[in-house]
């Protein structure tokens, strides 16, 4: 059942993370459903602009609209990631969406407040919620994403500034992690201090960490001895670090990154493995069970999982939305 973004964000403030699972296939669309069910999990869905190009919008909403159909049970609203104004005035039309996300970090100040605000004007106007970004994380979300070499960190002052100015729902913060497997270099990790600091200026307002992916160390083993060659230093945000930025106003984990290295490993080793197979069904199948494996185990790491009844009941039923056409 599709809930709105902001009923799902208010139900888990200080609770639990909602995970926020980038997903292009229906391999990944059947798992991240039965790991959610499996979980009994909330979950955000969430496309990018290059994964609208890749597989087109409307795939994407009749894969989600059969999800719902065959999985009713999983509680879930469907968010675009990354967008630009363009991008997010689509969405905010098309009505598939619950929310949308401004990305207008890489401009200046005042041009990201004047954009994000156009947009949430627009958006809410639709009923629907906004997430927008304010620093900037390192790496590269995607084709269409601007590459950042280095990361800056989100001001405290500025994000409360740049929540009242903007009228936008969630702040995507930037306090260590990067998109992509290379996220930490070093010892350098999470910054609490400066994240308990946006908390502290803008209590009860949900908080996203992007960049949430674990990148386990497990997982870059395997793909290497698959016959991978991805830089063993690979290492993201651990199971630790969610919980303490969880107590700290963190209220939805981005995780695109796991869900390729996993794809990754599986097909890597079935290939090897199974040199006179050419089918594509074997390894699709047991993508989907690795993937729901892992969004289960990502819920009860993000403390979500068990809590899908729960977001339901606190939702008010007037803002459940059926997007179903
Ligand atoms: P990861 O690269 O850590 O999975 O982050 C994904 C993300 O933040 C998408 O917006």
């Amino acid at each position: 059942m599709r809930l709105s973004t902001i009923d799902l964000l208010k139900a888990a403030y200080a609770r639990h993370a909602l995970g926020a699972f980038n997903v292009c296939n229906l391999e990944q669309v059947h798992g991240l459903f039965r790991g959610a069910a499996r979980a009994r999990a909330p979950i955000i869905v969430q496309f990018t602009r290059v994964i609208r190009s890749y597989a087109h919008p409307l795939v994407l909403e009749k894969m989600l609209q059969a999800a719902e159909a065959i999985y009713p049970e999983v509680v879930f609203a469907a968010h675009l990631d990354h967008g630009d104004e363009a991008a997010c005035g689509e969405a905010i039309e098309s009505g598939h969406y619950a929310s949308v996300m401004i990305d207008a970090s890489h401009l200046p100040f005042e041009q990201n407040v004047a954009v994000t605000k156009r947009v949430a004007e627009k958006a809410h106007a639709h009923g629907l919620t906004v997430e927008a970004e304010l620093g900037q994380l390192k790496g590269i979300e995607d084709a269409m994403s601007h590459e950042v070499k280095e990361a800056i960190l989100t001001d405290p002052a500025k994000a409360e500034e740049f929540v009242a100015r903007t009228g936008c729902d969630s702040l995507a913060v930037a306090i260590g992690t990067s998109h992509g497997a290379y996220k930490f270099s070093g010892k350098q990790r999470l910054h609490f201090e400066r994240l308990a600091e946006i908390q502290e200026r803008l209590p009860e307002f949900p908080l996203v960490l992007h960049g949430g992916s674990a990148v386990p160390q497990a997982e870059i083993e395997r793909i290497n001895a698959a016959g991978g060659a991805l830089d063993a230093s690979a290492s993201g945000v651990s199971q630790s670090e969610l919980a303490r930025a969880i107590g700290l106003g963190v209220t939805k984990v981005n995780i695109g990154t796991d869900g390729r290295l996993i794809w990754t490993r599986v097909h890597r080793e079935f290939l090897r493995d199974r040199p006179k197979e050419f089918d594509f069904m074997a390894p699709g199948k047991m993508y989907m069970e690795e993937y729901a494996a892992f969004v289960a185990s990502k819920c009860h790491a993000l403390g979500s999982a068990g809590s899908a009844f729960d977001a339901l009941s606190k939702a008010k039923t007037e803002t459940v939305r059926s997007l179903t056409r």
